[in-house]
């Protein structure tokens, strides 16, 4: 699949179906090598640079669609509910991600669906459900697709999710399939692409196997500026061009960095992304801080421990205040002991989510 018009059915669906009902998971990823701009002029949601993320295992969505048969087929027809209560502020977001996906899935307006979603993480933690929660939803999408057409390939099947996901929220298209996800075109991946994520194919050394990320939540409020804007701030921001092309400089060294396991390596890569990151949008037009005092005191307490203890533990963040502690797992019972005595102190509330790689959707 290369092209935005191969994910449209191009004959009939050839099962019909009355009724029925799917519930998926899909979980959080944390990109190593950060999406961070947008190349509008080639469609909806397309990057402007590859990424690459850890898909996580603990911080998912589950969501269920219930779907029945409607007489009347003009119009979408559907019931949100958050933790089994109706949520009438999520709605516009779901309305405007069938609206996307509807060319692709041309059984959408025959059915009214009960969308019933929940996330595994506090709502207000500030951990983004946009990508767990629209990589769930595609699955659901998928799943009823398949009943109606059970000949689509298993590839297929996994490609048109992350497609789906993608158009519903950009990082989405990492939160399907497979513990390293490549999204966007790059020249020495095989099979990537700028429309859906593909499992990075390459040797993984067995360190980064359970790899661990502990999430110390800094800052729970509403982001001041939200990615979209902050995507849109790299439309004539004087530092893109290299940007993008370091992303993909970035991707290329991590290659061999997997096979063979050079933490040391890694850690560069991995931190200088995350401080990039936030470079970047200290740089745009408007300029904005999404770091607070705390997001710093505690790369700085991670530097002084690392240094002090060899320990290869390294932090990354995504478009928010809160801090990824990255490390592999035989670290653990030391980095969780150092967590506890001095990073806690600076979580609001004390707070913080242990997580690790895990392996993408999976159906319930
Ligand atoms: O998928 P979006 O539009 O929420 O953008 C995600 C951007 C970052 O999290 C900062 C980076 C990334 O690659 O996930």
């Amino acid at each position: 699949m290369t092209a935005t018009n191969d994910f449209i059915p191009t004959t009939p669906y050839t099962h019909n179906i009355e009724k029925g009902i799917f519930q998926w998971s899909a979980p959080s990823n944390i990109a190593l090598v950060k999406y961070w701009g947008k190349r509008d002029d080639l469609g909806h949601q397309i990057p402007a640079n590859p990424s690459i993320s850890f898909t996580l295992n603990n911080c998912k969505t589950i969501t269920s669609v219930a779907f029945e048969k409607k007489v009347n087929q003009d119009n979408w027809s559907f019931d949100l509910l958050f933790e089994g209560q109706p949520k009438e502020e999520f709605k516009p977001k779901i309305q405007k991600f069938l609206e996307r996906i509807a060319p692709y899935m041309p059984f959408l307006k025959d059915y009214h669906f009960t969308i019933n979603t929940q996330n595994t993480f506090p709502h207000s933690s500030g951990i983004a459900s946009s990508a767990s929660g629209m990589a769930a939803l595609a699955m659901n999408f998928m799943s009823i697709e398949k009943e109606l057409h059970p000949e689509m390939t298993e590839e297929y099947f996994y490609q048109k999710a992350s497609f789906l996901a993608r158009l519903g929220s950009g990082s989405a298209c990492r939160s399907i399939k497979g513990n390293l996800v490549v999204w966007g075109n790059q020249e020495n991946i095989e099979g990537s692409s700028n429309l859906f994520g593909v499992p990075f194919s390459g040797k993984v050394h067995s360190v980064f196997e359970n790899y661990q990320d502990t999430i110390l939540l800094v800052d729970k409020g509403e982001k001041q500026v939200s990615s979209t804007v902050g995507h849109d701030l790299m439309h004539n921001h004087p530092f893109a061009e290299r940007r993008f092309e370091q992303a993909h400089e970035n991707i290329d060294q991590l290659i061999p960095i997997f096979e063979t396991g050079d933490l040391e390596a890694f850690i560069k890569i991995v931190e200088s992304e995350a401080l990039t990151l936030h470079a970047m949008m200290m740089t745009s037009m408007p300029y904005f801080i999404l770091m607070k005092p705390n997001t710093l005191q505690i790369i700085n307490t991670i530097w002084k421990f690392r240094k002090e203890t060899n320990i290869p533990v390294c932090f990354t963040l995504d478009a928010g205040a809160n801090v990824h502690v990255l490390y592999p797992e035989h670290t653990k019972e030391k980095v969780l002991q150092f967590i506890k005595n001095e990073l806690v102190g600076y979580c609001q509330n004390g707070q913080y989510l242990c997580d690790q790689i895990g392996f993408g959707a999976a159906t319930l």
